[in-house]
């Protein structure tokens, strides 16, 4: 029998928490900054490499909003989309829920249309072509203000019909889930499904609030839920799922290593985990090294990395019949192997 490294890479599985902005690696980065024209401020990719250490969140979102500005056709954006999913068909990734931040490019004066279309052209071919089903998540930047929020909506209007959710996203100390109070009641009206990140670098407080008063269904990282035990015992009792993102915990010093990681304890106490790789080009490993880096750092077993995987499938937007075929081949997969 193959290890269980090897049987967790080949095991069907869906990431629910991958900005499509974070998976830019450095090589696309300068072949878009070549084919269009602009002067880069690294001699090299790998200086550019180089400058993915980060201290925190913000340390990383500076480069992350920069790295951005190489993307200015929708075939860049066709690009980006069809990168991340031809690398997650390497990880057996079945389908994708993924984040997509327009107020980053609209700030830059790159219209919606440009974004949107070069995207969703990408997820309807890498459908066709690979295989794998995906959702968007519209994600607002918490450090903008929530009429900001309002125009991105209104602005994104001609393709809602093409947004499975909205999510929040961005600096997270001094901005609370509160401050968009308005905005997902409105996106609630509107019939879209709701995720926020909440408790990476946040408190606890930050995930009741996101439940409570944006009513999400989701939360995103919610690691440090766990400083509140009256909240985990909700979080395991509602089932509430958290898209946990380890690799990137470990490089914004949310936590010193992923030995120390609480991903292991949150899945033994009942809650919904799930792994995912937040932004893999700025981190450095793909959802494959973040479930075998878990593994191996926290010594899962085969019943929690088949859980894992298996939450992934529970907590997607996936239609109930859906969510059940993939629970089915996920079930035959550990049978088989
Ligand atoms: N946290 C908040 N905002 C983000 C992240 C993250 O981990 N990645 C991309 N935008
Ligand atoms: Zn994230």
């Amino acid at each position: 029998m193959a290890d269980l490294d090897t049987l967790v890479a080949g095991m069907p599985k869906a990431e629910l928490h991958m900005h499509l902005e974070g998976s830019l690696e450095a090589e696309l980065t300068f072949a878009l900054a070549a084919r269009n024209g602009v002067t880069m401020p690294y001699a090299s990719v790998e200086a550019l490499r180089r400058a993915y250490a980060f201290t925190n969140l913000q340390s990383f979102l500076d480069l992350y909003y920069a790295g951005v500005n190489v993307l200015l056709q929708p075939q860049d954006f066709y690009d980006l989309t069809w990168a991340y999913f031809a690398r997650a068909k390497q990880d057996n990734v079945v389908h994708a829920e993924l984040f997509l931040g327009p107020q980053g490019h609209t700030a830059r004066n790159i219209p919606m249309a440009t974004v949107f279309d070069g995207v969703l052209r990408a997820l309807d071919d890498v459908e066709q072509k690979l295989g794998i089903t995906s959702r968007l998540i519209m994600v607002f930047q918490r450090h903008q203000t929530e009429d900001d929020g309002f125009r991105c909506l209104e602005a994104s209007a001609p393709w809602h019909k093409r947004i499975a959710g909205v999510g929040l996203g961005g600096a997270e100390i001094g901005h609370p889930p509160q401050k968009f109070a308005r905005l997902f009641a409105e996106c609630t009206k509107r019939g879209f499904r709701k995720v926020a990140h909440a408790g990476e670098e946040g408190p606890a407080e930050f995930v009741v609030e996101a439940l409570d008063v944006l009513g999400v269904e989701r939360i995103d990282h919610g690691v440090r839920a766990e400083e509140d035990p009256a909240l985990v015992a909700r979080l395991a009792k509602s089932l509430v799922p958290l898209t946990v993102c380890p690799i990137s915990n470990v490089k914004l010093k949310v936590f010193p290593d992923l030995a120390h990681h609480n991903v292991k304890r949150l899945l033994r106490a009942g809650l919904c985990v799930t792994i995912n790789s937040d932004d893999p080009s700025y981190f450095g490993g793909y959802v494959n090294d973040n479930l075998i880096g878990c593994r191996r750092a926290l010594d899962l077993t085969r019943d929690d990395v088949y859980r894992l995987a298996r939450n992934s499938f529970v907590a997607s937007f996936l239609s109930d019949a859906d969510k059940a075929r993939h629970i089915r081949q996920l079930d035959d997969y550990w049978t088989s192997v």
